[in-house]
């Protein structure tokens, strides 16, 4: 609309240089013709009374001349007359005739005029306020001048002319201009929106729907080529090699304008703990998120907001409770939240791990929905979401929410910082349509994650699921090509960014050879050199399969006699969620499962499960990973599942098994791993078998294809793709903001 505003001031300047001169024009105009007007009416009145006149002069009749003079000012316009005689005395004159206008003072200007062609002599002569125009007619008799008549004509009625003449223009001028400026600015507005609307169009990808008027195909064309390139750049930030933390810093840099990134999950990845001695110690979280993400953040820096939970984590933060990470390394801030127990029951406890986790998992374990923890699980988003935008520095910050805890953040966060990149990863699975109404409040979650720009899931069929549920619950626009959701006009991209971990892994070059990490444990466990070792490392949760496992250890040693004495399952299993009974009760069966089976087969100085209910630290980890020759991850459903990527990263003598439930997202990836149904114990047991006689050659010519996949899609590339996406989103979303009314001359600037 603004656009139209100079051409429209230039077209009223020109139109009022021309109302100038027209003005000009007129007024003169009017002047000549009215005085043309009055000469041809003096002449005419003078002439058809000259006889008269001339014989009244000559019997010098006084009486006579009185009347002619009557008769003369009859019009209108004259508004008073005399004669006067060839000596300038002055013989009659009309009632009104002013003095100043006396016979004698006109004589010698009538007889100049007279010499210089018997010319009426006339004149505009100002009156008081007022201009009269005065004429003197001579009176000729065979070329003798006999007398003269003078008139006094009223101009007043010129400049009534004048004022109407220039009245009518102003007029003109106003409805001309008026009418041109509405015209001008009606047909820009429509134009404009035309072009806006193809241009939005083609911005969001509706390329069917455009203008075909062939003025707008040459900037059409140009915002085509321009999404083009974007898209090919964005493939090639894609298949260019191999990612790792520089890449993904410069990904930042280059698509985000290196902004710094605000990490919202609820579990912290440095807890400070008290320890034996009275000191501080730190703890790493047995969280697959935590070791997705600490790398990404390792090399983004930025913000990570998240629970303090540690019983030290008070004592170690500055007064805006931040404290810098990793310790010694300290490239990124680390913020902490304090819950109440009440808000730790309700939100965390309650409604994310008895509701949302056992609702999102086929585990067979009955969810559980509260109205309180729904309560607190409101309030301890809003409570996050308040704390990520303290952290934002600008109004347009990249948000990675992270998981289940957060479903409602996004859209707190949208409508506190609607120009904000929000991208929303969701770890576990997102269940089908039946499943996932059984939340009462399943209509709020699918609102609050449509507040994100991004909204990630591990495999395409938690994206399709959450498709179907924001086309059932609310009223929303689904863009099946882009895979999309638009609602109240904001679109959310569905996509699956199957999270990995970092490659090379960073325990890889610290901890020693397969060969010797193996040693030294069976030193440690008082097992002969030549035992076969299976792993398992795992939160103790339901949803790990952790039962199904050792019934397949114990189908095993039913099946292949000769591995009693030899073969040795370490399970790993860290405490978790310890105050809810599910997970009280999955620990009291698994020990019992354990000690069971080791009573059937153990003997003197060898049992068969050694079941480890403590935290592990991730550099040990990855030692008994390296050790272990075969590893079980028999997951009853898990969104990916980073303990088998894992596995694989620490195995650089390309040996090793990997057996993988089918249930886990992990499974679509690593197709080279014995994958199995956990829930089939005979199957089962015969890939634990079969892992345990395969010939060296296959183990590594599996371990080598699953550790490249892995090279390739690791987490810089699950992050890098999703910033990537973001960036692509931003500016997408930029463009076609310039292209909307509320800023100026929006072309200009895009171009
Ligand atoms: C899963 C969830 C994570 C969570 C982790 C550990 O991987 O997706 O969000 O952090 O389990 O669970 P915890 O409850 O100890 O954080």
């Amino acid at each position: 609309m603004k656009s139209a505003t100079p051409s429209v001031l230039i077209w009223l300047a020109l139109l009022s240089v021309l109302v100038v001169g027209a003005w000009f024009a007129v007024t003169h105009t009017t002047r000549q013709w009215s005085e043309r007007d009055i000469d041809l009416r003096t002449e005419l009145a003078v002439s058809s009374a000259r006889r008269a006149l001339l014989s009244a002069l000559h019997g010098q009749d006084t009486q006579d001349l009185q009347l002619l003079l009557g008769d003369l000012i009859t019009d209108e316009r004259i508004m008073a007359a005399a004669v006067c005689d060839a000596e300038g005395k002055a013989l009659a004159a009309s009632a009104s005739y002013p003095p100043v206008f006396s016979c004698p003072s006109l004589l010698a200007r009538v007889r100049s005029a007279v010499l210089s062609g018997n010319k009426p002599w006339r004149e505009n002569v100002p009156l008081k306020q007022t201009t009269v125009y005065l004429a003197a007619i001579p009176l000729l008799e065979q070329g003798e001048l006999r007398g003269f008549v003078v008139l006094v004509h009223d101009l007043s009625f010129v400049s009534r002319r004048e004022r109407s003449a220039q009245l009518f223009l102003l007029l003109a001028f106003v409805v001309l201009a008026l009418g041109s400026a509405t015209i001008t600015l009606v047909s820009s507005r429509l134009l404009w929106q035309a072009w806006n609307k193809s241009l939005r169009r083609i911005a969001k990808g509706e390329t069917q729907e455009v203008d075909k008027r062939p003025e707008f195909q040459p900037l059409l064309q140009d915002l085509r080529d321009l999404l083009d390139r974007l898209a090919q750049e964005e493939q090639a930030e894609q298949h260019g090699g191999i990612w790792n933390p520089q890449r993904l810093k410069l990904t930042l840099r280059r698509h985000l304008h290196g902004e710094r990134i605000i990490v919202l999950a609820n579990r912290e990845p440095y807890i400070h703990q008290h320890d034996a001695e009275g000191g501080i110690g730190v703890v790493h979280p047995a969280s697959g998120l935590v070791s997705a993400l600490e790398p990404v953040m390792r090399a983004c820096s930025g913000v990570w907001v998240a629970h303090g939970a540690g019983d030290a984590d008070r004592q170690t933060v500055d007064a805006q409770d931040h404290v810098r990470v990793p310790p010694g390394e300290e490239s990124y801030l680390l913020r902490r939240l304090w819950l109440s127990e009440e808000q730790e029951r309700g939100y965390y406890y309650g409604f994310a791990n008895e509701g949302l986790w056992p609702l999102c998992h086929v585990a067979h374990a009955r969810p559980t929905f509260r109205t309180e923890d729904w309560q607190q699980y409101q309030q301890v988003n809003q409570k996050f979401a308040d704390a990520v935008c303290q952290e934002a520095s600008s109004e347009d910050p990249v948000i990675l929410v992270q998981d289940y805890h957060f479903a409602l953040a996004p859209r707190m966060l949208r409508a506190r910082l609607p120009r904000a990149t929000i991208i929303t990863f969701w770890h576990i699975p997102w269940p089908n349509v039946e499943q996932i109404s059984i939340c009462p409040w399943h209509r709020e979650l699918v609102e609050g994650l449509l507040g994100s720009s991004i909204l990630g899931f591990h495999t395409q069929q938690h994206c399709n699921n959450f498709m179907e549920a924001a086309d059932h619950f609310i009223e929303s626009r689904l863009d099946r090509e882009d895979f999309a959701v638009i609602r109240h006009g904001q679109r959310t991209l569905v996509r699956a960014y199957p999270i990995s971990v970092e490659w090379p892994h960073h325990h890889a070059s610290e901890a020693p050879p397969a060969a010797q990490c193996r040693a030294e444990l069976l030193a440690q466990l008082q097992l002969p050199p030549d035992t076969l070792l299976g792993i398992g490392i795992d939160r103790l949760d339901y949803t790990k399969g952790i039962e199904e496992r050792f019934r397949a250890v114990e189908r095993l040693l039913e099946r292949e006699a000769a591995l009693i004495g030899r073969f040795v399952f370490l399970q790993i299993a860290s405490p978790s969620r310890t105050q809810i009974e599910r997970y009280q009760q999955v620990n009291r069966d698994v020990e019992e499962l354990a000690a069971r089976i080791n009573a059937r087969f153990g003997r003197e100085g060898w049992q068969p499960i050694l079941l480890r209910r403590r935290h592990t630290e991730p550099a040990d980890v990855f030692r008994l990973y390296r050790a272990a020759q075969l590893c079980y991850v028999s997951s009853l459903h898990d969104g990916m599942n980073l303990v088998a990527k894992e596995y694989v990263a620490a195995h650089d003598d390309e040996l090793g098994v990997l057996v993988l439930s089918q249930f886990t997202g992990a499974s679509r990836e690593l197709r080279e791993a014995l994958i199995v149904n956990p829930y089939d114990i005979e199957a089962a047991s015969g890939a634990l078998a079969q892992a345990l006689l395969m010939p060296a050659e296959e183990q590594t010519a599996r371990m080598r294809a699953m550790r490249r996949a892995i090279s390739e899609a690791n987490v810089y590339r699950w992050a890098g793709r999703m910033l990537i996406d973001a960036s692509r989103l931003r500016r997408r979303e930029q463009l076609i903001e310039l292209l909307t009314d509320q800023h100026d001359y929006p072309l200009a600037r895009s171009a």
